[in-house]
């Protein structure tokens, strides 16, 4: 077993499979950006802190992918849960909690008068935990998005973690297809689970607001190889 933190830290202590998992999250600090790693690190802590959802992933990645096989972007479609994961990850944890912006002119908006030039600041991390609009808005409840047209494309707009209109995120798409690929990798090669006997109930969410919005205390999980013997199995086959 492997311990690993999410975030600035990453600290391996087995030699068996440190290579892969190091890889792993070595790609994850490199290749992506705070946005992109803030993420992964929320939807993997809300699963291992959601045990039952965790399972449903888990499950549903098995189902749509041979015992073995390296998961592909083009797998992204058959996992229904994995992106209603996502949404509610982005919902939940917006990696930039308040889009700041400034208005060209006077505006009336909402019975609210804003003059010109005024910086504005749109609390997107509220939006998402309207209780007028979502149902437990505290809670991780992927489910509700299961079957509904809700995207974060920036139509919806009670879910815009990437802002809206002209200024949205240009790298949503790009964003979109790394966040899916990541998670579902991490989770289809290991099993996971919280370290030193943690209990899910006793996991630290707190968040840690500024321009972006991360986690107060990097996240702590133990991978355990799964993919490693169907690795060593096949590279043995080859020799
Ligand atoms: C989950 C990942 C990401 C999220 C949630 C996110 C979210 C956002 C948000 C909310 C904005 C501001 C929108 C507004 O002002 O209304 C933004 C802008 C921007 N993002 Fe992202 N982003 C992500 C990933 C990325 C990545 C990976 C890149 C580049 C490789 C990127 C590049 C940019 C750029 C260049 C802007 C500025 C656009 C402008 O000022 O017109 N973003 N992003």
């Amino acid at each position: 077993m492997v311990r690993i933190s999410f975030g600035v830290n990453h600290a391996c202590d087995c030699p068996a499979i440190k290579t892969q998992v190091l890889d792993k999250i070595a790609t994850l600090d490199h290749n992506l950006d705070d946005t992109t790693l803030s993420t992964v690190e929320w939807a993997m802590a809300e699963l291992l802190c959601n045990p039952e959802k965790l399972e449903k992933v888990r499950q549903e990645l098995q189902l749509a992918l041979h015992k073995g096989e390296q998961f592909e972007e083009s797998h992204i479609s058959k996992l229904p849960f994995l992106k209603a994961i996502v949404k509610e990850t982005l919902r939940l944890h917006p990696p930039a909690p308040f889009l700041p912006h400034k208005s060209e002119k006077d505006v009336e908006l909402c019975g609210f008068f804003i003059p010109k030039n005024s910086q504005i600041l749109i609390n997107v991390w509220a939006m998402g935990r309207d209780s007028s609009v979502w149902e437990n808005p505290n809670q991780f409840m992927p489910e509700m998005f299961l079957g509904s047209e809700i995207d974060f494309k920036g139509h919806d707009f009670e879910l815009i973690p990437f802002g809206a209109g002209r200024r949205i995120c240009p790298e949503l798409p790009l964003a979109n297809r790394t966040v899916h690929v990541t998670l579902a990798s991490i989770l289809h090669c290991y099993d996971w689970k919280l370290p030193n006997g943690l209990k899910p109930e006793d996991m630290d969410m707190s968040e840690k607001f500024g321009i972006t919005l991360q986690k107060a205390f990097p996240l702590q999980a133990i991978p355990i190889k799964k993919l490693v013997i169907v690795l060593i199995a096949g590279m043995k086959a080859a020799l």
